[in-house]
């Protein structure tokens, strides 16, 4: 379902070097697969493609047929990890447009990933006299973001609906028995999926906190399952020729040990730009940490190449493109002949779209190699679930090996706490009152 293809490493990774990274990437599989290293805690996400929990399963599928039937919109309350899973899953297997296109599912919309007055107004005037439902997501159930976006949905439905219809309509994903969330949604009667404990926010897609979601989308969940436990079932005996998982993990850090410190992540489809926020969130939470890790940055090309095109080709030379290829993108397009051929484009007229964006892929890719920016090319066959399920496990099992290689803990995110406490403080939330005395003296003094 993905392949990883190193022909365009030519040149920047040798297999020599490869083979001296082979002890390090094999304790890494090991740490992962037999949970030996640091943030082990937190490995639940491993074999959850086969382990998951069948009993909440069932009732997501429930869950999102009552959705489907009684909804023209789903709001999905939750920011970073758990939210960006399922917006990447919806985009890349339906559309972008999603929400525009004609569909029997509902619109759906996510909130409380900003703080933006503007998006939510928005947000509340689309939902104006339709009816709608709330999926909140917060693992701690304490994030300001989402809580905020909640308090505000919550006093709508109940409002439209009244107490007792918004239960029918509030589904709230969060830890199984902590935080401000869970105590609340208890007490209230709404229904619950849980955010296991060893499952943190970035490697969370493939529980409630992504399935629900996607499923309202009308997305096969089963199949994406299936595809995850494909990728896991190959990957977990470490062979450093044949597993592209470790492959990867390593040639990213042999790169980085050669000053390549920042990864482009590239698609050629729109239908990739959450897909790449996704995987963005992953490996820079992963593995930006004590003064180390790879930038993870990302591109959308063509329509990046007359943006950021100039400085890959010849800006500084610190660069590594990751380009995911779709093999099938899901739609023909026959670009039309023109008698009169104004435009001079009758060269390319018969030719299916897609033969000219893999011709631009490769042209780009070529020239990105003359320009001194090794290139990994990652073949995924297609935009179904299973393929998706497939991909977004590869990266989740190559980013456990790259960090614990890279010498972290993948699992921690200690740098995320550090504007929550200065926000708090500026805010005046109770308990935080020393601190806010020294940042005023800091800004203002
Ligand atoms: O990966 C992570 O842990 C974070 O991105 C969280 O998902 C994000 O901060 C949201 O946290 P919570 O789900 O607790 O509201």
């Amino acid at each position: 379902m993905v392949k990883l293809n190193e022909k365009f490493l030519h040149g920047f990774v040798s297999a020599e070097e490869i083979e001296n990274i082979r002890s390090a990437a094999s304790d890494a599989h090991t740490k992962l697969v037999n949970g030996t290293g640091e943030g082990n805690d937190f490995l639940g996400w491993v074999r959850l493609p086969e382990n998951y929990d069948k009993e909440e399963f069932a009732r997501i599928k429930i869950a999102a047929e009552r959705i489907k039937q009684n909804s023209d919109i789903l709001v999905v309350i939750g920011i970073g990890g758990s939210y960006l899973g399922a917006r990447a899953a919806i985009e890349f297997c339906k559309s972008p447009l999603y929400n525009n296109l004609k569909k029997d599912t509902p619109d759906i919309y996510f909130a409380g990933n900003n703080i933006s007055p503007t998006a939510l107004t928005e947000l509340l005037s689309i939902c104006e006299g339709k009816d709608i439902s709330v999926n909140v997501i917060s693992k701690s159930g304490t994030t300001t973001e989402p809580a905020i976006a909640f308090r505000v949905f919550k006093s709508l439905l109940v409002e439209k609906y009244g107490e007792d219809g918004a239960k029918d309509r509030i589904f709230v994903t969060t830890d199984k028995a902590r935080g401000t969330l869970k105590q609340f949604s208890d007490k209230a009667g709404y229904e619950t999926f849980v955010v296991p404990d060893e499952v943190g926010g970035r490697f969370s897609v493939l529980t409630a906190v992504g399935l629900l979601p996607i499923a309202c989308a009308g997305i096969d969940i089963d199949a994406l399952m299936l595809g995850a436990q494909t990728a896991m079932k190959q990957f977990e005996s470490f062979d450093l020729d044949n597993n592209a998982a470790v492959r990867y993990a390593v040639i990213r850090n042999i790169l980085l040990g050669k000053g390549k410190n920042t990864e482009i992540l590239v698609g050629y489809e729109p239908y990739m730009l959450m897909l790449n926020e996704w995987w963005k969130q992953l490996y820079g939470e992963s593995e930006g940490k004590d003064g180390k890790g790879i930038f993870p940055a990302s591109v959308v090309f063509s329509t990046d190449l007359h943006s950021m095109g100039q400085y890959i080709q010849d800006g500084q030379r610190n660069l590594f493109e990751t380009v995911i290829s779709v093999d099938n993108p899901g739609a023909e397009f026959v670009i039309p002949n023109d008698p009169a051929n104004v435009d001079g484009l009758n060269f390319i007229a018969g030719r299916e779209l897609d033969y000219v964006n893999k011709t631009a892929q490769t042209a780009t890719i070529v020239a990105h190699n003359d320009g001194g920016v090794p290139n990994l090319l990652l073949n995924v066959a297609d935009r179904t679930p299973a393929s998706l399920g497939y991909l977004m496990y590869f990266f989740e099992f190559a980013c456990g090996i790259s960090g614990y290689i890279l010498g972290v803990n993948p699992f921690n995110q200690p740098g995320v706490e550090a504007y929550k406490k200065n926000m708090f403080a500026l805010l005046g939330k109770p308990g935080y009152e020393d601190m806010k005395n020294e940042l005023e003296a800091r800004i203002f003094g």
